[in-house]
Formats: structure tokens, C-alpha cells, sequence
């Protein structure tokens, strides 16, 4: 009798993964190698044992176990659906630059109760007309208007700096993070933070770890099963945290345009208005058309959760690895400390002579290439696509393994060392992207540059940065993670 159990339900397994799995996946997922797929879990067995600290260690692992000497794509089945993971960079220039795969992995709805369907997730029409309407607001001459703001806050992070150090590594981390929150937000939002910003940096934090979580954990990948989870209520309380700092200010700049003159509020719904009007963001949002229609509330908040969320810890975290390294690699502060002194002698910084800061943009570049703020991204295809080498197949997550790809030793000559001058030779196209690249690449790409080249030329300017001697902890969620970086400031 047992026996006739045991049987039914093994066939029933099988009919069950018969009716579910895509045929021509199957049949295409053959060109990659990858784990073994069971009938029904595929290869979840392979997150067994691995938390939300070990993902970087989790696809390194798979590149290392299942790359084949043709390519570096593996396949693994999470449940009944295809994933594949990447790190060649041509078969990234093949995806970043097809039309075709410009819609963001299903993943990403992970994220959805925290941020919306905002220009970092949408797709389509929908993405493409917000990407219209945003672009100008990010042009570089909004950003010079925007350059007395970061040096502002500079000025403010400076003076904390004072306070909490007598030469003594402390973790850097709470200190900036909150200064380009600031930055950000008076900014793009033209909204000057007065209330404590530390319950939202925290709770953004927190969801990070519910996300990542959910990435190793395939069946909470199911939306009536992680909704049963304690993760979920968590994440409930966070998102009610996260939507009422942006809330206000929303609400704060709607009270402010509205005191202002008439004329400001014509619609404008022309290319280049931003520039023109000079608006920040969220007046863009407040105030523009899309077919003749304004953006509603809800439109208008998941733009601002996006920006808030996508901009404050990939800067941050560009700035505090910089730093890091630079203070661990005396001949290259010497060398920066020289560049400041050529570039600007007793002058004040300005917005123009950034640019000439040839050096810093190195050290910058080799810090993103170590430690990409966004270490994986990800795509999804809605149609098959013939890249020559391969058919990529239909619904189909692809992760972008940038961390990987940037430690390709073909490409960067001893990988794990910190050589800014590598970027003086010529890369192959599309070997380091950490903006991404493409139709969906960063649209604060330009802001994120200036942010971090102002707060590092302000910092050297008052300080020596010392090492202290402890290498950072490094994990992902959805952006890199870190929780403690220390570094030592020498008043100078
Ligand atoms: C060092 C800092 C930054 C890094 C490394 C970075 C990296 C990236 C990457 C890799 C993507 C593509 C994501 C994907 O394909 O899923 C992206 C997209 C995006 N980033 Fe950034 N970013 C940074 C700073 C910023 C800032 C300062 C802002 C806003 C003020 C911003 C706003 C966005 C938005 C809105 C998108 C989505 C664009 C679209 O799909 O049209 N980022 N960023
Ligand atoms: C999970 O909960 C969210 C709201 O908290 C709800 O919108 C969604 O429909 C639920 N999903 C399922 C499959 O129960
Ligand atoms: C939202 O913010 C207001 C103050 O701005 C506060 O009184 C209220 O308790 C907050 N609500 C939540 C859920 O944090």
C-alpha cells in the first residue's frame, strides 16, 4: 500500500513539472552548463545553507563550478524558472545594447512594496516616457546650479568629522551616507531636510537584508508564501517608514510651488524644459504632462522613493571605498594631495575645475572597478534573441555579474590590486560598466561623479586619511553592503 503512495506521488511530481516547466527553456538551457535540475525544485538545492552574507560567495561558486572554457554563462532553475548568470563582457555589450532585453528581471519585484514601479523597474512605454521627462533634470548645467548645495553639505560633514575624530579610525559610513541623503534630497527634490534622517537610512537598510533574503531563499520567491513570513510583516513596518520620509517631501515641495507665481506652473511638457525652466526632480514630477495628463500621486511617489533609494547608497558607498583605499595607499593620497595643489593652489573648488581632477577620476574608477556600488544587475528577455554564439532564451532572468566581470583577469592584470593608472590604457568596450550602459544605463551617472569628486577633494583638502588597518567586510543585497568602514582623519 505504502509503496502505491510512494509511486503516485513521484508520477504526480513529474506531471506537476511537466505542466509547469517551459519546453524550449529546457531545450535551450542545454547550450549552458549549470547544475543538475530536479523535477519540481530544479537547482534550489543549491541555496540550501547559503544566507543573504553569502551571495557574493554563492555565484562566484557557480562561475567557478559550472563555467565551461567557451563561456561564462551558467544556468541554475529556481524552481520551475530559467536563471542565468554572466560576467563575459561580450555577451554584456550583447544584452546592454539590444533593445530587446531593456526590461528588468523579475527579481526586481522583490522591491516593488519598497519603491514602486519607478524609472529604475518599469518597462515599456511607462519607462519610456518617464526617461523622457527625466533626462533633462540630470543635464550638466542643473548640475553646476546644483554644486553650492554639495559643497554645503560638504562643509556641514566636515565639521562632524572634527568632532568624532582625534585621529582615531571610526566607521565612516553614518556620517556620509547621511550628508549625501542631504545632498540628494535638496537637491533633485529641492527640499531641505530638517527632521532626523536616520529612521529612513535604517530602515532602507533593513529592507535590503528582506530582499536579499528572499534571492537565496527560492521559496520565498512566492508571493503567498513570503506573505506568511514574519519577513513580510518586517517588511510592512519599513516600507510605512520609507513612504513617510518621502511623503513629506513631496508634500513640502507641492506647498512651496504653490506659493509661487502662476507663470511657473504652465504646462510644460517640451524635450528640454528642465533645462530651460532649470527644475529640479521633483518639480519636473509635480509638473509635467504625459499625454496630456499629469503625473498622479502615486506616479509622482515611486519616482521619488526610486531616486531617494537608487541614488543615496551607490554614491555613498563609491565615496567610503575611496577614501578606504585611499587612505591605504599613501603614494596615491600623495599623489592626489599634489593634483589638488596644481589644480586649484588656495583657490575655492568650483563645478568647472572638477574636471581637471585626471587622477582622482582614476582612483575613483579603480575603486568602482573593486567594489561596484551595484555589483549585479539584471535583465529580462520577453522574446528569444539569436546572439550569434548562443540562443538566449524567452522569460528568463540573466544576472549581470559586474563584480565578476571587473576581476576578469583577461581584461585587468592582476584583478585584486589597486592600480588606478590600468585605466590609462584602453579597456575593451563594455569590460567595466559600473553605471551600467545602454538605453537603461545610470541616469545619475554625471551627479554621482561630481558627488563623489567634491566630497573627496574637500576631505583631502582638511585631512590626511589614515588606514586602520582592517579590511571591510563586504556582502551584497541589493547594493554592495558593508557595515562598518574604518578609516582615521589627521587634521592637516
Ligand atoms: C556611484 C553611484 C552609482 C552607481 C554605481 C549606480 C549604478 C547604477 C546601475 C548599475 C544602474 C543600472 C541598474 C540596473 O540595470 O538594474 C543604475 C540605474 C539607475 N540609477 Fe544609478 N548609480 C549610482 C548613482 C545614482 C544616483 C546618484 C542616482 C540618482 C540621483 C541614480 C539613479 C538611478 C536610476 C533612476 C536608475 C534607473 C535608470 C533607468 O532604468 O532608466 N543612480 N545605476
Ligand atoms: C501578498 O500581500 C500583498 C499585500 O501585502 C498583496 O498585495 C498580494 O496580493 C499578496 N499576494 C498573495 C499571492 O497572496
Ligand atoms: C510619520 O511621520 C510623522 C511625523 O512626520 C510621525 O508623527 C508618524 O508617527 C510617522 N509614522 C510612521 C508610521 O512612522
Amino acid at each position: 500500500m505504502l509503496f502505491m503512495y510512494v509511486v503516485l506521488f513521484v508520477v504526480f511530481i513529474f506531471i506537476l513539472d511537466h505542466l509547469l516547466v517551459n519546453k524550449r527553456n529546457l531545450e535551450l538551457s542545454k547550450q549552458f552548463n549549470g547544475p543538475l535540475r530536479l523535477p519540481l525544485i530544479g537547482g534550489s538545492y543549491k541555496f540550501v545553507g547559503v544566507s543573504a552574507k553569502d551571495m557574493f560567495g554563492f555565484v562566484q561558486n557557480m562561475f567557478a563550478t559550472y563555467s565551461t572554457q567557451k563561456r561564462n554563462i551558467v544556468q541554475i532553475w529556481v524552481g520551475p524558472a530559467l536563471e542565468l548568470f554572466v560576467d563575459d563582457y561580450k555577451i554584456i555589450e550583447a544584452i546592454t545594447t539590444n533593445p530587446k532585453c531593456i526590461a528588468k528581471s523579475s527579481q526586481y519585484s522583490f522591491l516593488h512594496a519598497a519603491v514602486g514601479d519607478g524609472l529604475l523597474f518599469s518597462k515599456g512605454q511607462k519607462w519610456f516616457n518617464r526617461r523622457r521627462i527625466i533626462t533633462p533634470t540630470f543635464h550638466f548645467k542643473i548640475l553646476e546650479q546644483f554644486f553650492d548645495v554639495f559643497q554645503k553639505q560638504n562643509s556641514k560633514l566636515i565639521e562632524k568629522i572634527k568632532t568624532e575624530t582625534n585621529g582615531h579610525p571610526f566607521n565612516i559610513f553614518p556620517v556620509i551616507t547621511s550628508s549625501v541623503l542631504n545632498a540628494l534630497v535638496e537637491t533633485a527634490m529641492g527640499f531641505e531636510l530638517k527632521a532626523k534622517d536616520s529612521e529612513y537610512l535604517n530602515a532602507v537598510k533593513e529592507i535590503g537584508v528582506v530582499v536579499a533574503t528572499r534571492f537565496v531563499q527560492p521559496w520565498q520567491r512566492l508571493d503567498f508564501l513570503f506573505n506568511l513570513t514574519s519577513s513580510k510583516r518586517k517588511q510592512d513596518e519599513l516600507v510605512k517608514i520609507l513612504k513617510n520620509f518621502t511623503t513629506k517631501i513631496i508634500e513640502e515641495r507641492r506647498k512651496l510651488l504653490m506659493t509661487k507665481k502662476s507663470e511657473d506652473l504652465k504646462n510644460l511638457d517640451d524635450e528640454d524644459f528642465g533645462l530651460r525652466k532649470k527644475m529640479c526632480l521633483l518639480d519636473v514630477l509635480l509638473q509635467s504632462t504625459i499625454d496630456g495628463k499629469p503625473l498622479s500621486n502615486e506616479d509622482i511617489q515611486e519616482e521619488v522613493d526610486t531616486f531617494t533609494f537608487a541614488g543615496h547608497d551607490t554614491t555613498t558607498n563609491a565615496i567610503c571605498f575611496t577614501l578606504h583605499m585611499i587612505a591605504k595607499h599613501p603614494e596615491v593620497q600623495q599623489r592626489l594631495n599634489k593634483e589638488i595643489e596644481e589644480v586649484l593652489g588656495d583657490e575655492k573648488l568650483t563645478f568647472k575645475s572638477l574636471s581637471e581632477f585626471k587622477y582622482l577620476e582614476l582612483v575613483i574608477k579603480e575603486t568602482l572597478r573593486m567594489y561596484p556600488p551595484a555589483p549585479v544587475i539584471s535583465r529580462r528577455l520577453y522574446e528569444e534573441v539569436d546572439f550569434g554564439d548562443f540562443i538566449a532564451p524567452a522569460n528568463a532572468n540573466y544576472n549581470i555579474a559586474l563584480f565578476s566581470a571587473f576581476r576578469n583577469p583577461n581584461v585587468f592584470e592582476n584583478p585584486d590590486e589597486f592600480i588606478p593608472e590600468r585605466f590609462l590604457k584602453e579597456l575593451p568596450a563594455f569590460a567595466f560598466i559600473p553605471f551600467s550602459a545602454g538605453q537603461r544605463n545610470c541616469i545619475g551617472q554625471k551627479f554621482a561623479m561630481t558627488s563623489i569628486k567634491t566630497n573627496i577633494i574637500n576631505i583631502l583638502r582638511q585631512f590626511t586619511v589614515i588606514p586602520s588597518g582592517k579590511e571591510p567586510e563586504i556582502e551584497m543585497h541589493i547594493t554592495l553592503k558593508c557595515d562598518s568602514l574604518l578609516v582615521g582623519f589627521q587634521k592637516k
